[in-house]
């Protein structure tokens, strides 16, 4: 499959419509087994859009992004940075759960660099579409999805990057001034061995993003 670009409207007037065509996308395979496209979801003036990795188990049934566990976890952590969450609109890189059956179990599977590429139109589209002043990158995935394969969490955290002079293809992300900050995944804070650390520096830098906005 070639990718969603083929998907996605040429003149979209809103986010639902995305949505309304992201349902039907097979820009990849991961369409084939997922149960249904999980599209972004927020504010359709947000100023802020974070950007996870893809949808997970309970977001793939739900058919709605960061739901779950991480959801849960990412929805504190904007609370206790301060940031409102009537500026937020909250989407992923690849909008179909990547998995592998384990038994009856369905495990999460990273997405590959291929799927990340085939997804991307989807990302392109919400970014022309809400304009927004900063984009909040969640861990690796969102990271080289947005900044290129170069792109490591641990370097780049907690700092506003320019946007899209640092990007891997500007020409084709259709924004004004923008900036980014990369922190690393809610789902990272779950499986630390020290989860409140973890979360500690999860709310630190995002707090750099509240005080971006203030
Ligand atoms: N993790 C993500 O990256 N996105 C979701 O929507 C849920 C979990
Ligand atoms: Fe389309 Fe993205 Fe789903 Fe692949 S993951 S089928 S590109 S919406």
């Amino acid at each position: 499959p070639p990718g969603a670009q083929q998907w996605v409207p040429a003149q979209p007037h809103s986010i639902d419509e995305l949505k309304q065509a992201a349902a039907g996308c097979q820009g990849c395979d991961l369409h084939e087994n997922a149960t249904q496209t999980v599209f972004g979801r927020g504010a359709p003036h947000a100023r802020v859009v974070f950007v996870g990795e893809q949808p997970g188990d309970v977001e793939d049934q739900k058919g709605l992004p960061f739901v779950g566990p991480a959801g849960r976890l990412l929805r504190d952590a904007v609370d206790d940075a301060g940031i409102d969450p009537a500026d937020l609109y909250i989407t992923n890189s690849v909008k179909h759960f990547r998995f592998e059956m384990r038994g009856s179990r369905r495990i999460h599977q990273t997405p590959g660099p291929a799927h990340i590429t085939a997804c991307r139109p989807w990302l392109v589209a919400e970014f022309a579409l809400l304009q927004p002043e900063l984009v909040v990158l969640l861990g690796a995935t969102a990271g080289k999805a947005l900044l290129g394969p170069s792109f490591r969490v641990t370097r780049s955290r907690g700092q506003l990057m320019p946007w899209p002079a640092s990007a891997e293809h500007p020409e084709d992300f259709p924004v004004a001034e923008i900036r980014a900050l990369a922190t690393i995944h809610p789902s990272a804070v779950l499986r630390a061995d020290n989860r409140e650390v973890a979360y500690q520096g999860l709310v630190d830098d995002l707090k750099v993003a509240a005080a971006a906005i203030a």
